[in-house]
């Protein structure tokens, strides 16, 4: 990175420190995230252009309440203060905080002054998401409000002879509609941004960080062909050649060819990467079963075996590789490092395997930036725009018992469904066949046959936890349909699931 640029996010305790420092990130403009407590040398020492103080739960009259070093105030450095980060700065710097008469949650309409740098370009009236009980009551010498509502008579505030801004509502959420533009008037009107932050620095910073963490050591890593963990290798096998050893565990559930495309892409690498084709292993543990949750349990437990097992061929490791992004840590609840993820694919990698470290460089960031990364790493689109994929793979879309058999037609008629849906630009975010285990009756040419139901399904939903059926163009529908039939052995009636989730859920099983 020939450029330095840094806005630090200093973290109050507020839960959208990432969001605000990803905002910045998708500015161009490089930032990182320091605990409130950070020594002012610290801060010194990056020399940022700007300052973004987050927001958090406590209130500022708390004497447990998160604080910073007050000599920040002094730096010359612009700051703005979000929220909590808004209220400490009045108090800090002489003002007052009081109890709100009227708390204010939600998208608030919010008065604006279009005077204010931070407002520049904005309505004079906007939609902001608010959630305080406290509000800043008086403010500090110098300051002027910026902003009101109906119940909180300064929402914003500034001191622009100093650069200090601060905004009660949280500009960071997608439920502030104009929040990313106060930002950016911040980062680029107030601190004056040049912009010049990319993914390639990002790549230059995670490469000189893995190298200073690893140094000679090895790393292991379970890869799973999913987005994550392939980025993951890419990324450390540019940043420490030949010391990465990428252990597939194929369980012979996956897509079609898509064994083969992982193979394609990772033996070009300089890793040392392992395909262990244990379909054999996890359908001798699945004879008979039928069970959903027994299905996934047994492939949880088989992976780590299998995983173990090739681990063990190949030596000592001192490193654990993962590709956790942000989103896991917050699912997890965990905040520091130390824990191990606990693998989407499998359900827990092996617990008495003893690493040294873990590395994790995709941990800051969201998935459609792990996506924007992979391809600057020169993946292929087929892979980092893959739509999801559950780990036990479709193990879960047989219904009951799962055999080579019944896979074989799933995974060709699954294919052409997938085809269909992309040659005719449907938009879905998730899309797959289920093999069900009705038999039903059908004529082709002058027999009689007797051969499985298929589903078809295609959901738009923007978390997965709650879907709606795609509405797919009866045109297409009826294309996958003949199609399947007509060169799929083994299906005589397609269907098309209609349910959305909740009720259903998104797979099957
Ligand atoms: P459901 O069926 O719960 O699916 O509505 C929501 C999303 O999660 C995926 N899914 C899984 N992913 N292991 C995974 O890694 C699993 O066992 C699993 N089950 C469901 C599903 O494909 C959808 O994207």
């Amino acid at each position: 990175m020939d450029h330095n640029e840094t806005v630090v996010v200093l973290d109050f305790g507020g839960q959208y420190k990432e969001l605000i420092a990803r905002r910045v990130r998708e500015m161009h403009v490089h930032s990182q995230i320091l605990p409130c407590t950070a020594p002012i040398e610290k801060i010194e020492e990056i020399n940022p252009i700007g300052i973004i103080f987050t927001g958090g739960p406590n209130s500022v009259y708390d004497p447990a309440s998160p604080k910073c070093d007050k000599r920040i105030f002094e730096l010359g450095i612009p700051i703005l203060g979000i929220c909590y980060g808004m209220q400490f700065m009045a108090y800090a710097l002489g003002g007052e905080v009081s109890s709100c008469p009227v708390s204010e949650y939600g998208q608030i309409e919010t008065n604006l002054e279009n005077s204010c740098a931070l407002f520049r370009n904005l309505d004079q009236k906007e939609i902001a998401l608010m959630s305080h009980t406290d509000y800043v009551s008086r403010l500090p010498e110098g300051f002027q409000p910026a902003a009101h509502t109906e119940n909180c008579p300064i929402a914003a505030f500034e001191y622009p002879e100093k650069k200090f801004y601060g905004v009660q509502f949280h500009p960071e959420v997608q439920h502030t509609p104009k929040g990313k533009k106060i930002i950016k008037n911040f980062v680029y009107n107030v601190c004056g941004a040049e912009g010049l932050y990319n993914m390639d620095d990002y790549i230059e910073q995670q490469v000189k960080a893995i190298r200073k963490q690893v140094g000679d050591k090895k790393i292991l890593l379970g890869l799973s062909g999913g987005v994550d963990s392939s980025v993951c290798a890419a990324l450390i096998s540019k940043a420490v050649p030949n010391q990465l050893i990428c252990i597939y565990v194929d369980h012979g559930f996956m897509r079609k060819n898509e064994s083969e495309e992982i193979d394609a892409v990772f033996s070009k690498m300089d890793l040392n990467f392992v395909h262990v084709d244990a379909s054999e292993r996890f359908l001798t543990k699945l004879a008979g079963v039928t069970d959903p949750e027994q299905k996934r349990k047994i492939i949880g437990a088989e992976f780590v075996n299998v995983f173990q097992d090739e681990a063990k061929k190949y030596g000592d490791y001192e490193f654990l590789a993962q590709g956790t992004i942000y989103p896991d840590v917050i699912e997890s609840g965990a905040n520091n490092s130390a824990n191990i993820k606990s693998h989407h694919n499998v359900g827990g990698l092996p617990k008495n395997m003893s690493f040294i470290g873990l590395v994790e460089p995709l941990r800051n960031l969201f998935k459609d930036e792990v996506r924007q990364l992979g391809k600057k790493l020169g993946l292929p689109e087929s892979l980092v725009n893959r739509q999801p994929f559950p780990g036990p793979g479709l193990a879960i879309r047989v219904i009951g018992e799962v055999t080579r058999e019944k896979l074989d037609i799933l995974r060709n008629a699954d294919a052409i469904w997938r085809q269909e849906i992309e040659e005719n630009k449907v938009k879905a975010d998730q899309y797959f066949a289920v093999l069900t285990n009705v038999r039903s009756v059908g004529v082709m040419g002058d027999f009689r046959t007797y051969d499985y139901a298929l589903a078809l399904r295609a959901v738009t939903t923007s978390d997965f936890m709650t879907a709606e059926y795609t509405k797919v163009p009866h045109s297409v529908l009826e294309k996958a349909a003949s199609r399947i039939a007509n060169e799929v052995d083994g299906v005589s009636r397609v269907c098309y699931d209609i349910t959305g989730k909740p009720p259903a859920t998104v797979e099957w099983e």
